[in-house]
């Protein structure tokens, strides 16, 4: 079922709020130093005390403000709602370049319609936030995708070859594994960055900064509000190997998009 836009156009302006105020707490706790609170799936994985305590502020905001929503957050886990609206949040995403003091780290918000399962829901809203470089990104389904007033589209042509984006996991033990996927794009590329946040490299392609990204093995709250982003900029995602451990998401304009999944999608 499609929300009507002024529904989704209201929920966006709640991520785009909770967003600002989640972010300007990731930025002056950065300020005065970061401190680890654990590590996740390897030593590399690691969660500070700031991704916990961003994610409690969006997660009581929203509790006041939409009870009855679900909820998916990175380090807090999920709730299922009674309303079908589930928000999926990334408190900071980029948490290493958070913690080395590299202003590209973001705070992505979406809302989404139907279980937090990743091909399960439909978009609604979307707000992408990096406090550090004072760059606010959002969506609504059917209103399109902005930076503050400014309209977002993906490019369409790429004469000079796609500049492209990927990130890798932390597991070392797949390194090799991604290394062979960026050879495997190369002839399509102009060059390649690893920018460190997903949320924010998916902005990027919405907002023509870059061709198109891949990467393996994402989370749900690294992409829910990219993807809406490149989709409202007239870009396309997809996701393949889902049965896999780590299946791969490609986003891009319409021909970047399906020349990276011919070149990716084995199974097509
Ligand atoms: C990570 C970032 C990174 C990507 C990793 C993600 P986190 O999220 O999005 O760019 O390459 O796969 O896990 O851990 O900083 O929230």
């Amino acid at each position: 079922m499609t929300a009507p836009v002024a529904e989704s156009e209201g929920l966006r302006a709640l991520a785009v709020d909770i967003a600002c105020e989640a972010g300007e707490l990731a930025r002056s706790r950065r300020a005065v130093g970061v401190s680890l609170a654990a590590t996740k799936s390897t030593l590399a994985d690691i969660v500070t005390e700031a991704d916990r305590e961003v994610e409690e502020l969006i997660r009581a905001r929203l509790a006041n403000e939409r009870p009855g929503d679900g909820f998916l957050g990175e380090e807090s886990g999920s709730d299922a709602g009674t309303t079908g609206v589930t928000w999926v949040v990334d408190p900071i995403d980029g948490t290493v370049n958070y913690l080395y003091g590299i202003p590209s780290y973001s705070v992505s918000i979406a809302a989404v319609r139907g279980p937090a399962v990743p091909g399960s829901w439909a978009s609604l809203a979307a707000a992408v936030f990096a406090p550090g470089l004072g760059e606010m990104f959002s969506a609504a389904r059917g209103g399109g995708a902005w930076q503050d007033d400014r309209r977002l589209r993906v490019t369409d042509s790429t004469p000079a070859g796609a500049l492209l984006a990927t990130g890798f996991g932390y597991d070392p033990a797949t390194h090799d594994g991604d290394l062979l996927t960026v050879r495997r794009v190369m002839p399509i590329a102009r060059d390649l960055r690893r920018g460190g946040s997903a949320a924010l490299d998916l902005a990027y392609v919405a907002a023509g900064r870059l061709d198109g990204f891949f990467e393996r093995g994402l989370n749900a709250w690294d992409f829910a509000a990219g993807a809406l982003l490149v989709e409202e900029a007239g870009g396309r995602v997809s996701r393949f190997d889902t049965d896999s451990a780590r299946p791969m998401l490609i986003a891009g304009g319409v021909d970047v998009h399906s020349r990276l999944r011919d070149l990716l999608d084995t199974e097509k």
